[in-house]
């Protein structure tokens, strides 16, 4: 393990020696920004339970109730900021823009990657910032500050967060794609995700087989810590800041 005080040493992270950056972010990301982890102490799935709330039998037996749970979600996350490590990874992708080669993939709802100004974000569990129609197979986006919709304005029937829920598949598509784009990296860097949730929890290990340096970034252990190259054990904002602030 890595102390804060050997980063400068020790890690050599300049962005342009790197084909393709991978920041595989989780709820731990999110969490110095106001919105809480959903494991351990204080997360959601303590607090709520996930089979009232968050898959397609809760919300088709009470739609209402699901779709104020996300309202309030929504609302509460509307009023959260981006902190420094989401603003460090916006403008290493600035900076560098030329090389096309930084890339966040993120298990979080929350779009806060996109506040900060990160371009180049793939959200593998939807948004909670987006509803869709499956009938009519239609995607409505809402923005900060607006309310939400409850009925799909062309067949009148429930709208659903497009978020996966537990039970729902991801994406086919999505994955496939992040699949490649892991494979072909040769940075890649966990913030803030238990790792616990699949296929995500996955992806370190196809990072690892592919020959990608691996760096976790987790004040707690993992399941996954042995599989990282180099762990540290600080939250997100300040060890970004410390591994990546002196290239932007
Ligand atoms: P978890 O709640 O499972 O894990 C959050 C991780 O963040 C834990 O390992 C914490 O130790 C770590 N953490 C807490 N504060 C941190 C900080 N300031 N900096 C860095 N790390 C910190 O969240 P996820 O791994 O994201 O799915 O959970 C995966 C999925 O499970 C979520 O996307 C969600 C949930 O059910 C959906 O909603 C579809």
């Amino acid at each position: 393990m890595i102390s804060a005080a050997q980063y400068d040493n020790n890690i050599d992270l300049f962005p342009e020696r790197f084909r393709k950056i991978i920041f595989f972010t989780g709820a731990g990301m999110s969490a110095e920004s106001g919105i809480p982890t959903y494991r351990g102490e204080g997360g959601v799935w303590h607090q709520y339970r996930w089979d009232e709330y968050a898959c397609q039998e809760a919300f088709e037996h009470h739609p209402e109730k699901v779709l104020e749970f996300h309202r309030i979600r929504r609302e509460k996350i509307g009023e959260c900021e981006p902190h420094e490590g989401h603003l460090v990874i916006a403008r290493l992708e600035k900076k560098y823009w030329r090389l096309q080669n930084i890339q966040v993939i993120t298990q979080n709802i929350d779009g806060l990657h996109q506040r900060a100004g990160t371009k180049n974000v793939t959200e593998l569990h939807g948004s909670i910032w987006k509803y869709r129609c499956d009938p009519c197979q239609k995607l409505f986006s809402i923005q900060q500050g607006e309310s939400g919709i409850d009925k799909c304005p062309l067949c009148k029937k429930w709208v659903r967060p497009h978020i996966v829920w537990f039970g729902d598949y991801l994406d086919p598509d999505i994955l496939y794609r992040v699949g490649n784009e892991i494979r072909r990296c040769d940075l890649f860097i966990s913030v803030g995700t238990s790792g616990t949730v699949w296929p995500a929890a996955g992806f370190h290990k196809l990072a690892s087989q592919s020959g990608a340096l691996c760096i976790e970034i987790n004040p707690e252990e993992t399941e996954n810590s042995g599989y990282f190259r180099h762990t540290f054990r600080e939250r997100a904002g300040s060890s970004l800041s410390k591994l990546f602030g002196k290239y932007i």
